[in-house]
């Protein structure tokens, strides 16, 4: 945890993931056909999927959970300037207790990048969350990573990982079937998205750092996008693998 705030992501960045425009729009493709019903965003960022998939279902109406005010905030900027106030709440708000606490049922469940909310098997643990809240027919954007290749000890010492922390692609394609999924649609992020989520993610930092030589806190921060990017370049690029997985549910 860094001492002072930095430039929020959101400037560099659309989506908070490796994820580009052109697979945003696969992945909403591949929710079709989606009745325009109710959609929940748990760990929504700043929402821009989940505006994104309203913005083509004049009906649907959707909620975004994320407990970083921040994001909120600026996901709140968007709602406003795209006129979906009427259909859209972001809410800061801890989507775990949400789901223990809500008597709502969806038809439309993502969780990009968000499993990690849930504790011991992120995945299954998160699956099963779920699963109380869904429709019939009920549909699941799910963003998860996965091992590429399996992490040799050195990488896996350099993330602070260990090799449970992730399945295969294989495996968590079963996992899913396992807990009563059905898979409509697989994709994965490419280098070309890591690489840019990255670079995104590092430039504010970086910017920050070239206006604020005299910071006291120039070193502490410089350190931390140090120790990013040796974990990004030596260990995770060539293991972590970002799978886009679109499931139903009977
Ligand atoms: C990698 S980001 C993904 C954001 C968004 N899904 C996207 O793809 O743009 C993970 C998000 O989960 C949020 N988060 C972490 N723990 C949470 C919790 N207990 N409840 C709600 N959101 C949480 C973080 O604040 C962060 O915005």
């Amino acid at each position: 945890m860094l001492s002072i705030g930095l430039p929020p992501l959101y400037k560099d960045l659309r989506f908070h993931g490796p994820l580009s425009q052109p697979r945003a729009d696969g992945l909403i493709r591949s929710l079709a056909p989606f009745r325009d019903g109710k959609v929940v965003d748990l760990g929504c960022g700043w929402g821009e999927f989940l505006l994104q998939v309203l913005a083509g279902k004049p009906k649907a109406i959707g909620l975004g959970l994320d407990i970083d005010a921040e994001s909120i905030e600026h996901g709140l900027k968007n709602v406003k300037a795209r006129e979906l106030e009427k259909r859209v709440e972001l809410v800061v708000h801890d989507a775990k207790s949400w789901l223990a606490e809500t008597g709502e049922t969806v038809d439309l469940v993502i969780m990009l990048g968000s499993t990690h909310l849930f504790a011991g098997d992120r995945t299954v643990e998160a699956l099963r969350a779920i699963r109380p809240i869904l429709n019939p027919g009920a549909k699941v954007l799910l963003g998860e990573t996965f091992w590429t290749v399996p992490p040799d000890q050195r990488e896996l010492q350099t993330m602070g990982a260990t090799k449970d922390r992730h399945r295969s692609l294989a495996d968590l394609v079963e996992t899913c079937f396992d807990e009563g999924y059905r898979l409509l649609n697989l994709s994965q992020a490419s280098r070309d998205e890591w690489d840019a989520f990255e670079s995104q993610h590092a430039a504010g930092v970086q910017r920050w750092l070239l206006q604020n030589k005299d910071s006291e806190h120039f070193a502490e921060v410089q350190d931390r996008a140090a120790r990013r990017r040796f974990t990004w370049l030596s260990a995770w690029r060539e293991t972590l693998g970002m799978a886009y997985l679109t499931l139903a549910v009977d």
